[in-house]
This record gives C-alpha cells, sequence and structure tokens, in this order.
C-alpha cells in the first residue's frame, strides 16, 4: 500500500524524523484556516500517490492565507497525470538553502535493502539518476544490521557531503531506516531532504509503500488503508473471499489453480497476446487447490466484474481436486451467476480425472464455455475472442 504524503509526514513525525507542521484541507476555506493557523509562509500540496506533483502545479507557495485560499482552489480537482486532486496538505515553509535525495528500500533482484542518496535532490532526481548515475550514491543495506551509525556514515560519506552537513544527516537516516523497518515499509523516500538556511535537516516530502504481507503485525495501518481510499473494489471483493488476486491492465481473465500455474498462464496469454493486437492478461488469480462450486463463482465473479475484462481463461491442472470436481465447480458457478457470466470462458482441463471434467464441460454445453485441450491453445482463443470483443 503507498501512502500519501501527509500519511508518510504523520509516521516519520511519530518516529523522530525532522518534518515540519502540516494540515489536511479538502477545501479551499480548510486550505485558508491552515495557513492562518500555521501562520507564515506556507505550502500547499496536491495530496495524490504519484511523483511530479510540482512540476505539475500541485506545489504551490503562499504567502498569507488568501494565497493558500487561491492555491488550493487551482490544486483541489486537478488531474495529475490521471490522478484527480481531492486533498491538499498545507505545509509550514522551509526557508531551503539545499535540498538532498535519500530512499531506502527492498532490493528484490539482490535478495537485500538498498539505500539512495545525493546531494543534488529536488525535482530533478530522475534525470540525475538516468544522466549522471554516479552522482547517486547507492549503498547494500544488510537487512540484520540496517542503517546503524557506521552505515549511515557511509552513505553520506558515498553521497559526498561535507562534514558539517554529515553530522546531521547521519541521525536522519538513521531514523527514516527505523520507519522502514518497524513499520514494515517497502519503501522509504524523501525528496527533498533539505538543509535550510537556519542549519536545520528536515524531510520535507516523504513517500512511503507499506508490505501487505506484513499487514498483520500492524492492526494500527487499518486506519491509514481506510483513508488511503483503501483497496481497489475488485481485491477488496477478492480479500473477502479469500483469493489470491491482483489486478492487472488487460482484457483477458485468468483463473488457475497454483500461484506457479498462474504465472506461467499470464506468460503464455501474453504471448498469444502478441498475436492478437497486444491483449495482455487482466489479473493474476489464484484460487488454490480447493476449487469448489463457490470459489469458482466467487473468482469468476471478481474477474466479470472487471470491466476491461473480454474473455476469461480458466486453466486448472487437476490433483488432489481432480478435473471433474473443478468442471462441477465450474457448471455451479454459471449456474450461480447466471446473467452476470456475459463473457466467453475458455477452459482448460488437464491432469486427475480429465476425461470426467470433459464430459461434464460438454454435456453442460454453456454458449459461453469452450473448451480446449492444451494450455498454448486455450490461450490463443482467449486472446482471439478479446480481441474481437475489444
Ligand atoms: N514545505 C515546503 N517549504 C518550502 N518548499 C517546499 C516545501 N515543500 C516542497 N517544497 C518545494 O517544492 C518542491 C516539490 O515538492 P515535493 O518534493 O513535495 O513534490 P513533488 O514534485 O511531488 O516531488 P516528487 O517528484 O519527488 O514526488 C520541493 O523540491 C521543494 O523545493
Ligand atoms: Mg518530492
Amino acid at each position: 500500500m503507498d501512502l500519501f504524503e501527509y500519511q508518510a509526514r504523520d509516521l516519520f513525525e511519530a518516529h523522530g524524523v525532522p518534518v515540519l507542521a502540516g494540515i489536511v484541507a479538502d477545501t479551499p476555506e480548510a486550505a485558508r484556516a491552515a495557513a492562518e493557523q500555521l501562520g507564515g509562509v506556507t505550502v500547499v500540496k496536491a495530496q495524490v500517490k504519484i511523483g511530479g506533483r510540482g512540476k505539475a502545479g500541485g506545489v504551490k507557495v503562499a504567502k498569507n492565507p488568501d494565497e493558500a485560499f487561491a492555491a488550493a482552489q487551482q490544486i483541489l480537482g486537478l488531474d495529475i497525470k490521471g490522478h484527480i486532486v481531492e486533498r491538499v496538505m498545507v505545509a509550514a515553509g522551509a526557508n531551503i538553502a539545499e535540498e538532498y535525495y535519500f530512499s531506502v528500500l527492498l532490493d528484490r533482484a539482490n535478495r537485500n535493502y538498498l539505500a539512495m542518496c545525493s546531494v543534488e535532490g529536488g525535482m530533478e532526481i530522475e534525470q540525475l539518476a538516468a544522466e549522471r548515475p554516479e552522482a547517486l550514491a547507492r549503498v547494500a543495506v544488510d537487512p540484520i544490521v540496517g542503517i546503524d551509525e557506521a552505515k549511515a556514515r557511509e552513505i553520506v560519506a558515498q553521497a559526498g557531503f561535507e562534514a558539517e552537513t554529515a553530522e546531521k544527516v547521519v541521525p536522519v537516516l538513521q531514523k527514516l531506516y527505523e520507519v522502514y523497518r518497524d513499520e514494515d515499509a517497502t519503501l522509504v523516500e524523501v525528496n527533498p531532504l533539505v538543509l535550510t538556511a537556519e542549519g536545520d535537516v528536515i524531510a520535507l516530502d516523504g513517500k512511503v509503500t507499506l508490505d501487505d504481507n506484513a499487514e498483520f503485525r500492524h492492526p494500527d495501518h487499518e486506519s491509514l488503508r481506510v483513508a488511503a481510499g483503501g483497496l481497489d473494489p475488485l481485491e477488496e471483493k477478492a480479500k473477502a473471499h479469500d483469493l489470491n488476486y491482483v489486478k492487472l491492465d488487460g482484457q483477458v481473465g485468468v483463473i488457475g489453480n497454483g500461484a506457479g500455474l498462474v504465472m506461467s498462464t499470464l506468460d503464455v496469454v501474453a504471448g498469444a497476446g502478441e498475436k492478437h493486437g497486444g491483449v495482455k492478461p487482466a489479473n493474476f488469480l489464484d484460487i488454490g487447490g480447493g476449487a469448489s462450486a463457490e470459489v469458482m463463482a466467487a473468482g469468476l465473479d471478481v474477474i466479470l466484474g472487471d470491466e476491461q475484462v473480454k474473455s476469461v481463461f480458466v486453466n486448472v491442472f487437476g490433483g488432489i481436486t481432480a478435473c471433474d470436481a473443478v468442471a462441477n465447480g465450474i457448471v455451479g458457478a454459471l449456474k450461480t451467476l447466471g446473467d452476470t457470466a456475459s463473457k466467453p470462458l475458455v477452459v482448460r482441463l488437464d491432469g486427475n480425472n480429465v476425461e470426467a471434467g470433459r464430459t461434464i464441460l460438454d454435456e453442460f454445453n454453456h454458449p459461453l464455455v469452450t473448451v480446449v485441450a492444451t494450455m498454448d491453445e486455450a490461450a490463443d482463443k482467449a486472446a482471439e475472442l478479446a480481441a474481437a470483443a475489444a
């Protein structure tokens, strides 16, 4: 789960990372009141889960409450790369002398954590990373040790901070690592981490991604999730049925039993899709070992609820749950769903009791169901049907 900047700010504050005061507002009037409360210069900032807000006109300096009102009026409702701004944060204005960059993230490829840091932070960081990668220090962080003082010193040394600033940045990096570790984050990014004219180091912007798999030990994160707008409605529905579902951006719905089979199904569908106008898998959905009628119905219901889906590929390998049981599950699901099941279904069954399973589907003879013998042929058929319906 990605957090909004104001939520990241609150977590930072709770862990002792230096931040500035900030108040969330969803109307220009509330923004004016917030600016009055904060006093002095404020910065009105769009709260959307996407970078580059500043460049898109989503961050504006306000010298007084009336300017904060006007800024909020301009920013609320703004479309920033497809994200509509519903809230702003009115933040106390910092007197910035320098802008730095710091992040710590889960480095899946190296099975490790990675810290990145630069003395040239700010809104051009992507460009810096692309054009002068040497200006962005990359330091591996051992999860057992974390960012202790020694590691923080290594990071600031490699980033090239001068001695006096380095002393101030080191404890902030340690605190930011505490946020990362204690909140079970997969990303904590601060851009910019600033040095103010008064000589303070402050986290002025924060991006935090929390690890959903660690949710069970963070009941306190539930309120963040609610405020963050929760899950996608389809993911919410899948979760309620204990289904492993991830929405993707394609047109071919995929259901399979077993994570490995579903993963390879996504690959095969993507491959087949290239021959059919570039259609792609619409989701990952693993219904697990059981594949009962209820589970199949719940899975189909979730997938058919995705407007982008034009066809569905049910790919099942009968093991402990044999193909006839799965076929009965599909029949039961289609009966349960009735008219809701309105998109073509391509079914590939193989494994234990495959003949019995195919016979059940043949006899059911549903107009939307096509039974195909192999995974490749089935993927091709599903992609073809999706392309035809698109
Ligand atoms: N509280 C503040 N006081 C003064 N200046 C600020 C404040 N907050 C942000 N700024 C300025 O606005 C710039 C953009 O702000 P911020 O980094 O929060 O948004 P952003 O454009 O979304 O960044 P990113 O692309 O990193 O997500 C900062 O680099 C900084 O110069
Ligand atoms: Mg930023």
